[in-house]
């Protein structure tokens, strides 16, 4: 067999038609090169703004230039293509065996994606279908956590319709409920988009009329005063939790300059705390990724409120950030899982998957004859 039999081919997802595009590419440049080439042939596999797909060769390391110069692809619905099929009307195909999806949110981390990936039968990184969609909407991922009994924050979501049709009642039932400071952000979305961190009436409808642009559901929310902790979590039936990391932001919060566009956030890793509350931070982190259906992999956000040292659940991210200094790997380093072993882990987890999926039947079979009643 020649070597590259028995390597597996990883189709490489990033870039999309989300606010996430270059966080993306960074992303997956670094999971690129952490896939050992002994083990696997990689395919860049680029989706553009417009939502363009282009496949580079597996030597191609530049990311934005597979956008630019790569091969027109479509990936094939049909579970016995099992590939992408090229555009240029030659009939040709790549065969794919694993998909590692690195793109964040929207149609790419919100289960769209992955639907397709289900359709065309591909194994792939990551939470599924419904699992991706639940921590994609914060609202409905707050409702399961809370029946969980697991700690959120105090939220009520509003729907983009309601608020444009009665600003005047929106606005007496989010004071009503909430003091100010209060947090506004779209219900979908990621990168701290569309947020904003309200002081008074004045800035409210602002900031919803905001996050009406990025979302159809709004959720506003309790300010807390907090230590922003993070864990990672890696399995799919028996789950591994990190040591718990901390993002100490240089801004009012963590918005969108403080994550990408300045310098000045500091990562702590491992984050003081006691070892009663990291075990803690881990069972709940461990908790939520079951209560909301994920697997493979899930970075776990969480506030410790100051001074009441009370713990608050806030968000599962189903594709965290993949950069050399990304929370969700760098997290592993720390535990005792290098890079390299990380991403073995996580194809290891989406075949593992992929075979579960595999035994579930989709029909009862009908005995000979036994369609004769349906009218076809
Ligand atoms: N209720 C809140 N109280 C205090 N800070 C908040 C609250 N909600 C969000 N933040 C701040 O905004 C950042 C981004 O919010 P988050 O809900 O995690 O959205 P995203 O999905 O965009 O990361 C958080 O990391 C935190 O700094
Ligand atoms: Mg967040």
């Amino acid at each position: 067999m020649s070597p590259d039999k028995k390597r597996l081919r990883v189709g490489v997802l990033f870039g999309g038609r989300s606010g996430e595009h270059e966080v993306s590419l960074a992303s997956a440049a670094s999971v690129i090169r952490g896939l050992d080439p002994d083990k696997y042939e990689t395919v860049p596999i680029g989706i553009t703004k417009e939502g363009h797909w282009l496949i580079g060769s597996s030597a191609q390391k530049l990311l934005p230039e597979v956008l630019r110069t790569g091969q027109r692809v479509t990936m094939s619905a049909d579970p016995t293509d099992a590939a992408l099929v090229r555009l240029d009307g030659s009939g040709g195909g790549q065969r794919i065996d694993v998909v590692f999806p690195v793109m964040h949110g929207t149609f790419g981390e919100d289960g769209t994606i992955q639907g397709l990936l289900d359709l065309a039968g591909l194994p792939f990184v990551g939470a599924g279908v419904l699992g991706s969609a639940i921590a994609m909407d914060k609202d409905i991922a707050k409702k399961l956590l809370r029946a969980a009994k697991i700690p959120v924050v105090p939220w009520i979501a509003i729907h983009r319709d309601e608020w444009e049709r009665n600003e005047f009642a929106t606005v007496h039932q989010i004071e009503k409920e909430f003091p100010y400071p209060l947090f506004v952000k779209p219900a979908t979305l990621g990168s701290s988009v569309g947020m904003t961190k309200v002081h008074s009436r004045q800035e409210l409808a602002p900031a919803l009329n905001l996050a009406a642009e990025f979302a159809m559901k709004i959720m506003v929310e309790r300010a807390v005063t907090a230590r922003e902790i993070e864990v990672s979590v890696l399995g799919n039936h028996d789950l591994q939790a990190s040591i718990p990391g901390e993002i100490v932001p240089h801004r009012e919060f963590y918005d969108y300059a403080a994550k990408y566009l300045e310098q000045g956030t500091q990562l702590l890793i491992p984050a003081n705390l006691r070892p009663a509350q990291v075990k803690k931070f881990q069972h709940l982190a461990m908790q939520a990724f079951r209560a909301l259906e994920l697997n493979g992999m899930a970075r776990v956000d969480f506030f410790l409120e100051k001074p009441s040292g009370k713990i608050y659940l806030n968000e599962l991210n189903t594709i965290p950030g993949f950069t050399s200094i990304s929370m969700y790997p760098k997290l592993w380093e720390a535990s005792g899982i290098p890079f390299p072993q990380l991403i073995d882990k996580l194809i290891e987890l989406a075949i593992e998957q992929h075979a579960e999926k595999a035994r579930t039947k989709y029909a009862i079979e009908l005995p000979s004859g036994a369609s004769g009643a349906l009218d076809m």
